[in-house]
């Protein structure tokens, strides 16, 4: 029997492709924060969420919620504009929704984005971090449920989430660019409450470098469709506690974005042409 969320991915997909001119071969996802500082990258075409039945549509005010389509540097993209959190109220389904689209559309290659806190001691507001693997606190996985052959397999292996070969390449681009690229664990925690200074005290223990609230379930998500994953964050505030003195905010965050998103598009570009 078909799993009625099959179902609803293929009608979304079969959606999405109809409207799509040619077949993308790289996703890319970007934050809130990021969409607005990345802005649209060449000609191509928009695809707002609320055109594709079935697709979870978003709760925050002023959030993209859309693809865009077009070819960049040589490569079909389908772009991201802006993603559903789990913190949000949307099922862990939901939250991954747009990363099996991208499995049933035949996308081989998915570049992930977000804003976090910086944990380690050594990284700064503003840093571009490559994410080397990532710590699930978020209290589910993507996969909770009876398994979705169709896509992968049950038990999926994540001993090289982050591609090594996608990340030396980031480091080659970013090097000849002239771009630090520091290099970082990510831990994804439930929020929208950002953490206390004991938790981030906890994942620094752990092993943590960055801490934020997305991108853990859609790359578990993609690793089981098989798909490659590139994962870059901006470090956007120093995590909770880190100084002492400071207080954190959403508006930080934006800011820092806004400053930073700029060279992550240079670096994100140079890593698409060689992707
Ligand atoms: N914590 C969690 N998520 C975040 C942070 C943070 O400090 N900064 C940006 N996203």
């Amino acid at each position: 029997m078909t799993d009625t969320r099959m179902e609803k991915l293929n009608k979304a997909a079969a959606t999405l492709s109809a409207k799509l001119p040619k077949v993308p071969e790289i996703a890319l996802v970007l934050g809130s924060g990021l969409s607005q500082a990345f802005g649209i990258p060449g000609e191509g075409m928009t695809i707002p969420w609320r055109e594709i039945p079935g697709f979870p549509l978003p709760t925050v005010a002023g959030h993209a919620g859309e693809f865009w389509a077009g070819e960049v540097n040589g490569k079909q993209l389908l772009l991201q504009r802006g993603r559903t959190h789990y913190y949000e109220g949307y099922s862990i389904d939901d939250v991954v929704f747009a990363t099996r689209l991208f499995a049933l559309l035949g996308i081989k290659t998915l570049i992930v984005t977000n804003a976090s806190g910086a944990v380690n001691r050594d990284f700064s507001a503003g840093d571009l971090v490559l994410i080397t693997d990532h710590i699930n606190m978020l209290g589910t996985n993507p996969l909770r449920g009876s398994n979705l052959d169709d896509l992968g397999p049950r038990f999926p292996d994540m001993s090289a989430a982050y591609s090594p070969r996608l990340r030396a390449l980031a480091q080659e681009e970013a090097a000849s660019a002239g771009i630090t690229l520091k290099e970082g664990v990510y831990l994804a925690t439930l929020g929208p409450s950002y953490e206390s200074p004991a938790e981030i005290k906890a994942f620094r223990a752990l092993g943590a470098d960055l801490v934020g609230m997305s991108t853990v379930p859609e790359v578990i998500a993609a690793r089981h469709a098989g798909i490659e994953v590139l994962g870059i964050s901006c470090a956007t505030n120093l995590a909770a506690g880190v100084d002492p003195k400071a207080t954190l905010s959403h508006a930080e965050v934006i800011e820092t974005t806004k400053r930073v998103g700029g060279t992550m598009r240079q670096l994100i570009m140079a890593i698409i042409t060689r992707v």
